[in-house]
């Protein structure tokens, strides 16, 4: 099951804290939004679970957090500064501003003027100012992808950890994108998250493994809890490829506005390392790229039992967090009956993904027995580390069952008078609410068991 409609996943968005509009109390600004208390959770979930998938499960990837802001340099080598554009339109009329391919028969969209300017090429990049002086003379750009640090950082990378090809490089934090016209909730804005690999193959075995990254990735996202109808592989038409691609697959996923990119897959040959190398014409680098008087370093790689020297081929996987957060809200969105009178909205969202892994509610919020017994449970299951536990102690039971469902909360563990006879709680369910008595000594292990 799914949501009905985007508006239903704003309102539990916001009715429960997952996300809010940026700036809210000041009227807000377009395409920038706020993780709240549970939206931070779920986030961070779906991010370690990128991070266990890639760098930790395996033993071909490293991981990198650099810099935000970057030299021009980087976005001039990477073609950013000449082709990281959309084609821009005014309305004369009303003063609108439009992507050149929401125009439709020389219409503006809003008042229906035709007193349109020609189209002209808006670069998508945010630059700021570096040191104290604004005179334009210093600046940086807000990185719109977090790639290309990866391929400056990739001798460091190499160098320090005795790494061959082939291995990667994951990396998962901000971009920033100055969208003309940001839309549809969380999915098109202006500051958002990537979880980017670059992996490092020798040219040649780069088809191979992307077809290897294109199904491993499509069967991640199956793992998240995506159901595989919802899912689609699309082969981007050669016209449509980004200036460094040979190839590319999308996975679409069927958002609440129509299908559209989650991830892309693409085979960036060696584009990369090629821009970014010093001594560019050591190399016969198959891509065209724009000469390069800066880099202070040779990129290349010697290859097993040969003295030539030569640059490896990438292949990356590029998710966005955030529309990773849209679709597994949109996937998990049930709204069932519970008898003939009541309801529930209920995010059936897989454990590990779960903001809050399990409620601890005292029967009686004014009862110390009961209240010290459910904050002693509470810290005993928060020593396990799987995840945020909870202490629900606002009393309503019924209230308190609502909202953990909502926030998809997979146990609620009530704490009542029988607790202080016969040590068992009540165990309930997020899925079927059924519930059991356990007693508190097995606690523990029924909590460590329900995750494994
Ligand atoms: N390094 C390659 C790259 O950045 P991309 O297709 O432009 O490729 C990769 O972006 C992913 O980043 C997309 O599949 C999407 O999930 C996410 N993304 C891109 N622009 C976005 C935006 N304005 N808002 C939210 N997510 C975005």
């Amino acid at each position: 099951m799914v949501a009905n409609s985007m508006e239903e996943l704003v309102s539990l968005c916001k009715r429960r804290g997952f996300i809010f509009q940026s700036n809210d109390i000041y009227g807000g600004i377009k395409g920038l939004y706020d993780y709240g208390p549970m939206g931070v959770e779920l986030k961070n979930n779906l991010k370690q679970a990128w991070w266990k998938s890639m760098v930790y499960e395996r033993d071909d990837i490293e991981g990198l957090d650099a810099s935000i802001l970057s030299s021009p340099i980087v976005f001039k080598q990477s073609g950013h500064e000449d082709t990281f554009t959309d084609p821009l339109i005014d309305c004369r009329s009303c003063k609108s501003r439009w992507k050149a391919d929401q125009i439709n028969n020389g219409e503006c969209p809003n008042c229906k003027s035709r007193d349109l300017t020609d189209p002209r090429p808006f670069n998508l990049m945010f630059k700021t100012a570096i040191g104290p002086v604004d005179d334009g003379s210093s600046f940086a750009y807000l990185r719109p992808e977090t790639c290309q640090q990866i391929f400056t950082n990739f001798k460091n990378v190499l160098d320090s950890t005795s790494r061959t090809i082939p291995f990667g490089i994951a990396q998962i934090g901000k971009a920033f994108r100055n969208e003309i016209t940001p839309r549809n909730f969380i999915f098109r804005v202006r500051e958002f998250e990537q979880m980017e690999l670059e992996f490092f193959v020798e040219p040649g075995s780069d088809d191979e493994w992307h077809k290897y990254w294109v199904k491993k990735r499509t069967e991640w996202w199956i793992n998240q809890g995506i159901n595989k109808d919802n899912l689609k592989q699309l082969n981007v038409k050669k016209e449509e490829l980004s200036h460094y691609s040979k190839e590319t697959v999308d996975i679409l996923y069927n958002f609440p506005h129509g299908e559209e990119e989650l991830e892309g897959i693409a085979n960036r040959t060696d584009f990369d390392l090629g821009s970014h190398t010093k001594n560019q014409s050591d190399f016969s680098i198959s891509s065209k790229v724009i000469r390069n008087d800066h880099s202070t370093t040779k990129l290349g790689i010697q290859k097993l039992n040969e003295k030539k020297i030569y640059l490896p081929y990438v292949i990356e996987p590029s998710a966005g967090v955030d529309r990773g957060v849209l679709a597994l809200l949109n996937e998990a969105y049930i709204e069932e009956k519970i008898d003939s009178k009541n309801s529930r909205i209920l995010l059936a969202l897989k454990p590990h993904l779960s903001p809050i892994k399990a409620a601890v509610i005292p029967l009686k919020k004014n009862n110390d027995k009961i209240v010290n017994l459910s904050k002693e449970i509470k810290f005993n299951l928060q020593k396990v580390g799987l995840g945020r536990v909870i202490l629900e102690n606002s009393g309503n039971i019924g209230k308190n069952y609502r909202r953990h469902d909502e926030i998809g909360t997979p146990i609620c563990i009530t704490v009542d008078f029988e607790t202080l006879d016969d040590k068992t709680v009540t165990v309930r369910d997020r899925d079927t609410m059924e519930q059991k008595r356990i007693s508190v000594e097995e606690l523990v292990d029924y909590y460590k068991n329900y995750f494994n």
